[in-house]
């Protein structure tokens, strides 16, 4: 079919209703919140009020929030004139994934609505830390909001599509620091009580808190790290090129439109590699390598700061929107400080991981599509790699089909046109065709939209990936596979970085025997690593094996490190053992403690051993 050369059609594309939301249908919209909460580290809850001004509260006879576990004590209607007054609310009937919808009658003179609540103490958002789970001798807590998880620690409005600005009062105990994704304190305030504001509107899954023994350190005018005092100066030396990640992401794609970009250093337990909160990026400690070899993951984050939180995935069935932009942007940042044959080891990186990934759900599933069908299921599970690797390559195609210029002017003119907007898939496909593919005659046939949009796997236009640097991996693991000795590799490997690395543990015959592991370790000391992403790509092959000397320091990992991409392959790695399930339940019981509901979310069901 010849694509059509017209400018776009007027009809705008209806944006699809969320799925994953009880209020994304509610004609009532949120505008501002004013938050007050105490934070009750006894009692593991959160306490207090949230109120919601309205955007259009003509617009319905009621309003409508999302809500799991929470406690709704009360709920007031307020006036222009600030007079409050008892409103009638019902808690709708709980659904295992959704929660239960909060509807709240509004009077004709309503135009805010003040709710009273209280979170339950295994909020799944939340996580209440023990001193011994920190870097040091106070409890921390810290929430992660994406996807659905907001709703578990305020009743919000929990759609991606739905912005609102807000101010908060939070009350921590004393000599504890609070920090939100939101201006931030640089300092403790005595009393325990800290002001939050968040000028730019954002969706509910960007909420974000923390409490803890925090101390702050400046990068630079602009920027700045967030950690325990034992973990900030290995943070500052690990980050230290954070404003060049910046200055490089502004002259890619437009101006950072958050002011401040600071990172926070969680104790390991967090689920995540990171987390782009408005302002305050969360990321796991487990990427202070003490070589910044890992630092492409805080790029990603800072890049959501376009991709993702100023234009925003509609639905989670848009998914690739935020995380397929973000990878490519990643890359781009990258490439930008540390050169070509640097962000192409990621590239080969991510396009294995994609082939893996499409391997473990199978070609014929619909999750390998871009744009998802999560209606009925929790978008945790459908989120997968992707939106991430697949969304890059198919900005890889395009920059292969159009030319960087083009393509790069298109992405920066997209985020500044749709900026602190909604963005789904059909609108965003009609945006591209409008803007680039219906500009050249056969462009649109070439890219095939349809087969990466909705189609399985990874199309057969993506361009290759290769890295130059990885050629001496490759012949390091022929040489391996020939026989040769680990300390015959010496040579080629003292100039590797952890990619050229995990590219090699990657590489390694699956089958290798106890005994050249052992001569590995012996001569790379892989079990003592202190780098993760080593850590991670080695115990797979030890654990096949059934090389016991690298147990405790697996074990050891395993107790500590809550980072969900870690844990899933490690636990299925011993699943996979004669002995594994008994083996992976022991250290699993132990562990669990430590990892945060969305972790555990995930591993209950592969180790079938809800606890
Ligand atoms: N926004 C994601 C994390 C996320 C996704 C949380 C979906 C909840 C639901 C974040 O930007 C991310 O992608 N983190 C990655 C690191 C990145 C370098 C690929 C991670 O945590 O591994
Ligand atoms: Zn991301």
């Amino acid at each position: 079919m010849q694509p059509p050369t017209s400018s776009p059609s007027p009809v705008p594309v209806m944006s699809p209703l969320d799925p994953h939301s009880f209020a994304g249908a509610s004609p009532v919209r949120v505008r501002h919140l004013v938050l007050d909460l105490s934070v009750d580290f006894d009692s593991r809850t959160l306490a207090g009020t949230a109120t919601w001004h309205l955007a259009n509260p003509g617009a319905g006879a009621e309003a409508v929030f999302d809500t799991r576990d929470l406690s709704i004590e009360a709920v007031e209607a307020l006036t222009e004139t600030g007079q409050a007054a008892p409103a009638g609310f019902s808690v709708g009937a709980p659904d295992a994934i959704l929660g239960q919808a909060l509807r709240v009658a509004l009077g004709p003179q309503t135009v805010a609505l003040r709710i009273h609540y209280r979170t339950a103490p295994t909020a799944a958002a939340l996580q209440w830390l023990k001193p011994a789970q920190t870097a040091g001798t106070q409890p921390f807590l810290f929430t992660q909001s994406q996807a659905i998880l907001a709703r578990t620690w305020l009743p919000c409005q929990d759609s991606p599509g739905i912005r609102f600005t807000y101010e908060a009062t939070v009350r921590v105990p004393a000599h504890l620091l609070a920090l939100m994704s939101a201006e931030n304190p640089q300092q403790l305030d005595p009393g325990g009580e800290y002001r939050f504001r968040m000028a730019q509107p954002i969706p509910a899954y960007l909420m974000a808190l923390a409490v803890g023994d925090l101390r702050f350190a400046p990068l630079s005018e602009r920027t700045g790290i967030y950690a325990e005092p034992a973990t900030l100066p290995k943070a500052t030396h690990e980050f230290a090129d954070l404003e060049k990640m910046v200055t490089a992401a502004e002259q890619l794609y437009g101006p950072y439109r958050w002011e401040r970009y600071d990172l926070l250093v969680l104790p390991p337990s967090f689920p995540f590699g990171g987390m782009e909160n408005p302002r305050l990026t969360f990321v796991t400690p487990t990427i202070l390598a003490g070589d910044r070899s890992l630092t492409s993951l805080v790029a990603h984050e800072l890049a959501h700061s376009w991709s993702g939180n100023l234009v925003t995935n509609g639905t989670w069935n848009d998914f690739w929107l935020n995380e397929g932009f973000t990878v490519y942007f990643e890359r781009r940042i990258m490439e930008h400080l540390y050169g070509r044959e640097y962000a192409d080891m990621l590239q080969v990186l991510g396009r294995s991981a994609l082939h893996h990934t499409i391997e473990e759900i199978g070609i014929a599933s619909p999750d390998t599509h871009l744009h998802l069908a999560l209606a009925g299921r929790d978008p945790d599970e459908g989120l997968t790699e992707i939106a991430y690797e697949k969304g890059c390559a198919l900005l890889l195609t395009l920059e292969s089909l159009v030319g960087r210029p083009r393509l790069d002017a298109f992405i920066k003119e997209y985020f500044a046109r749709f900026s602190f907007q909604a963005m789904d898939t059909a609108s965003f496909l009609h945006y591209l065709r409008a803007e680039l593919l219906n500009r050249e005659p056969g462009l649109e046939a070439k890219l095939n939209l349809a087969a990466w949009v909705e189609g399985p796997g990874l199309p057969s236009n993506a361009p290759a990936v290769s890295s130059r640097r990885f050629g001496a991996v490759a012949h390091a693991l022929v040489q391996l596979r020939q026989g040769a000795a680990a300390q015959e590799l010496r040579p080629a490997t003292t100039e590797w970085s952890s990619h050229e690395w995990v590219h090699f543990l990657h590489g390694l015959p699956p089958t290798l025997p106890q005994e050249q592991l052992a001569e590995l370790d012996a001569a790379f000391l892989l079990s003592a690593s202190g780098n993760a992403e080593i850590l991670a790509a080695w115990f797979p092959a030890t654990i096949r094996a059934g090389y016991a000397a690298a147990t405790p320091a697996l074990e050891n990992f395993l107790r500590h490190v809550g980072r969900r991409k870690f844990l899933v392959p490690l636990y299925r790695a011993l699943l996979a053992t004669p002995d594994g399930l008994a083996r992976a339940r022991a250290i699993y019981a132990e562990a669990r403690p430590n990892y945060h509901s969305v972790a555990t979310g995930t591993l209950d069901t592969l180790l079938n051993a809800r606890t």
